[in-house]
């Protein structure tokens, strides 16, 4: 993305361009930055050539699946309807894993019948129920356990997953319980420790200390797992303030683990393949002063858009036509949604702005759209995927007749 004669433009497209003829608000992929990811996640791990399971939960777009499994990447998915849309992806079941606390007996049935590669149980409960079923189907079903490892992610503490108060995972005492079970079971095939300790993580030093847990637990059990899941989470830079995921010492922490366990490591990243990969852009409603500072309602709210409403996150903001005039008023970008909370940012020194003016805001490719809801009964905006000069609709704005 960068200005060109004062135009914001994605490839080779300009973004006033697109919100002319599709409307606002829109949500933008790039396909050239998704390659780039995926390539870049690839090469830092290389050494190892690690199965690559992409996070569904981060984006449900089906045709962008489906470009993420022409590059050979597979799935992890948490739910029947993500399975399913996986499966709708042509992403080989040998290539899926499924996690998750709370897979119903008929989400269990269904991925049993599906073969997929791992269902990574959450509880003893949940493994006494895959064995129910799987007897029942006269199966032996491949799954993975996931660790608790009671590790500080030092990410947002919402999505900090892998410390002691936290639902996800078992801790050592049970994963040692629950190995023995899986070993005297017929009809259950453990080859798996799984681990993901939070999403945004920025410092690897937590995956270090995640990587010990797991290494301390494998000494501990008498079982040889085929596979470990470390999981996602590795952040991107939402802020020009934010630092990088070191990948090498990440990478580094791996080969060593690596040196004292023969396994193969699966990943699952959501974020860091298509988080950088979108931009939302929405037309200013109204701009209303009330003394020190002006409200810029914009027409995308917390609807489509719910990560600064849910976390406080942060999103760069930008006007797609820069100007050089900056305004002397604080600016609140809002939506029209009937809740305080439903606003993107506060900015000082933003360029001046006017009604009908074009905002772009960055990197929601991730936890974007699929965080999206109908609330106030407002519509679920166009989705296009850039690739060079062609605009493809991966998704169409939702009609009102859809919902009412
Ligand atoms: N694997 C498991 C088991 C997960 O729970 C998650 C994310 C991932 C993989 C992918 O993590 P990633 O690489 O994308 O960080 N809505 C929040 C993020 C929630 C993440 C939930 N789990 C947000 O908008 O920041």
């Amino acid at each position: 993305m960068k200005y060109i004669n004062n135009r914001l433009t994605i490839e080779n497209v300009n973004f006033q361009k697109i919100a002319n003829k599709f409307g606002t608000p829109i949500y933008c992929y790039s396909y050239f930055k998704l390659r780039e990811n995926i390539n870049k996640f690839r090469k830092n791990f290389k050494s190892f050539s690690p199965l690559i399971c992409f996070a569904v939960k981060s984006n449900t777009n089906i045709n962008l699946i489906r470009e993420i499994k022409k590059f050979g990447l597979g799935a992890d998915v948490v739910s029947m309807g993500e399975l399913m849309l996986a499966l709708k992806a042509k992403i080989s079941p040998s290539k899926i894993v499924f996690s998750g606390v709370g897979k119903t007996s008929h989400e269990l049935s269904f991925a049993i019948k599906k073969r997929i590669l791992l269902i990574n149980a959450e509880s003893l409960s949940e493994i006494k129920e895959i064995n129910r079923i799987a007897k029942l189907k006269k199966k032996k079903v491949r799954i993975g356990i996931r660790l608790n490892p009671n590790t500080d992610a030092k990410t947002i503490k919402q999505i900090s997953t892998g410390k002691k108060g936290n639902k996800f995972g078992v801790n050592k005492n049970t994963f040692i319980k629950i190995v023995d079970y899986c070993k005297k079971s017929n009809n259950i095939n453990l080859r798996c420790l799984s681990v993901h300790i939070g999403s945004q993580i920025l410092d690897y030093k937590p995956y270090k200390k995640m990587l010990n847990a797991v290494s301390d637990i494998l000494k501990k059990v008498d079982h040889e797992f085929e596979f470990i899941d470390l999981g996602g989470g590795m952040g991107i830079t939402y802020s020009d303030k934010n630092k990088n995921l070191d990948y090498k010492k990440y990478n580094k922490a791996i080969l060593n683990f690596l040196n004292k366990h023969q396994v193969k490591i699966i990943f699952e990243p959501g974020r860091s393949i298509i988080g950088n990969t979108g931009i939302l852009i929405s037309k200013i409603i109204y701009i209303k002063d009330s003394g020190k500072k002006k409200f810029i309602i914009l027409d995308a709210a917390m609807n489509d858009l719910m990560r600064p409403a849910l976390y406080g996150a942060i999103h760069k903001t930008l006007p797609v036509t820069k100007s050089s005039k900056v305004s002397k008023k604080i600016y609140e970008f809002v939506g029209p949604i009937c809740e305080s909370t439903d606003k993107f940012i506060t900015l000082k020194g933003f360029q001046e702005l006017n009604e009908k003016d074009l905002i772009a805001i960055c990197d929601v490719g991730a936890y974007g759209m699929s965080l999206s809801s109908n609330y106030n009964l407002r519509p679920k905006p166009v989705e296009l995927l850039i690739k060079g000069s062609k605009i493809k609709v991966i998704k169409k704005r939702q009609k009102y007749k859809e919902f009412i």
